[in-house]
């Protein structure tokens, strides 16, 4: 290999669901700015969006609001199987496992060619998501799972069936933020997972269970829970210092929630979860965590080793904050992030529906004209 491999800079399809400059710290979906979105949209108007190159009207709006919801409710037995899993199984497997079990029970699962079909999966599927992930935070309670409502927005469903109370209105509006932030971001790592399974001809439910698969990891959507269990691990702010010492400037560790592949300055999306969460702060009057990533955050930026190397927070450094102080365990945090890039997600898989299969070349580097030598001889 002649550069350090992990296809940097590989282009693998032409899109116009999101673009981003890494240099200048800009993001948007299909034109529009990302600041914008997530000051004034739903999660719905931004899966309508990816869909189809524009934003809905109140009433395309509203009837895909109540398609998803509608359709949003799981099958007991998908209710039965995650009740049967150890209590301590990680969220993530425990969603990736329902999805896969929810391609058994999807009408249309093994419609591989129709697009019309595969938009209709992609919507049931999102609001099936949601209800896995309030399900099974209620399983692990001992609490009965939630039905969704029909009236309500993926953000308040999700609100709602944690609960079972009225959704509250700040936590949905938070919830909404982070769920318009997380839906797309170009050809991220599970995004190319998902379309490298639709580009055999697979279905929808096998390239989500993909992307769920490849978000799991730490070095990408598992970084969100990993940052969290960093914040709780160094503890208070005095501590900050100490533990920057100890484990990164040794080079033990990194910084989960630091660093990206494509943005080499401010990741535009970690910046407004900062703000939401100094806003959830404020109204709790809880800061101890969000102090504690800020001055780590200082700490690191003030640092030759991060500064030369480009390193900034990413969206899992402040969503972390945001998603604890909404109440989330720490084990469900990337589970909500799969919660909104379905919708990435799903868009990318129809779009690459019917296109060429990708099968890029791996460099050789074994040995060559060996003699075989029978079992019993070697
Ligand atoms: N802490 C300390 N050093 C880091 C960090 C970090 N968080 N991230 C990168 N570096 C260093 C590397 O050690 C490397 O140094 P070197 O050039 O001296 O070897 C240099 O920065 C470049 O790092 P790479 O791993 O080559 O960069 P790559 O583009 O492959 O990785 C990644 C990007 C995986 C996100 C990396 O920055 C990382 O591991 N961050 C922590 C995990 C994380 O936050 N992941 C979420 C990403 S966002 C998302 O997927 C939603």
């Amino acid at each position: 290999m002649t550069d350090r491999g992990g296809l940097d800079g590989a282009v693998v399809a032409d899109i116009s669901t999101s673009y981003i400059d890494g240099s200048i710290g800009k993001l948007i979906y299909n034109g529009y700015a990302i600041e914008d979105l997530a000051e004034n949209t739903s999660f719905e108007e931004i899966l309508f969006l990816l869909f189809n190159e524009r934003l809905p009207s109140r009433a395309e709006y509203e009837c895909l609001r109540e398609t998803v919801a509608a359709k949003a409710a799981i099958p007991d037995a998908v209710i039965a199987m995650m009740k049967s899993l150890p209590a301590d199984t990680p969220a993530m497997a425990v969603l990736r496992t329902a999805v896969s079990m929810l391609s058994a029970f999807d009408p249309d699962a093994e419609n591989l060619s129709d697009k019309e079909a595969a938009k209709a999966k992609a919507f049931r599927l999102t609001g099936q998501i949601t209800t896995i992930c309030a399900a099974w935070m209620r399983i692990v309670d001992g609490q009965v799972p939630i039905v969704p409502r029909r009236d309500l927005s993926v953000a308040e469903n999700f609100v709602y069936m944690m609960s079972g109370d009225a959704p509250d209105a700040t936590a949905c509006a938070a919830l909404n933020v982070y769920l318009v932030l997380l839906a797309e971001h170009g050809m991220n790592a599970s995004t190319f997972a998902t379309r490298v399974v639709a580009a055999t001809g697979s279905d929808l439910h096998s390239a989500i269970v993909a992307g769920i698969s490849a978000l799991k990891g730490p070095s990408h959507g598992g970084a969100n829970s990993e940052a969290m269990r960093m914040f709780l691990e160094i503890g208070a702010v005095d501590n900050v210092a100490p533990w920057f010492e100890a484990n990164i400037k040794t080079g033990k560790r990194r910084i989960m929630g630091i660093g990206h592949r494509v943005y080499k300055s401010n990741d535009p999306r970690a910046g407004i979860l900062r703000r939401h969460a100094e806003a959830l702060a404020e109204s709790s009057g809880e800061r101890k965590w969000l102090d504690v990533a800020v001055k780590l955050e200082e700490t690191a930026r003030a640092d030759d080793y991060f500064v030369q190397r480009n390193l900034y927070p990413n969206v899992d450094y402040y969503s972390a904050i945001v998603l604890y102080m909404l109440g989330l365990d720490v084990d469900m945090f990337t589970p909500l992030f799969a919660m909104s890039r379905i919708a990435g997600w799903s868009a990318h898989v129809v779009a690459q529906m019917g296109g060429r299969l990708i099968r890029p070349k791996a460099n050789y580097v074994g040995p060559h004209d060996r003699e075989f030598v029978p079992m019993d001889e070697r």
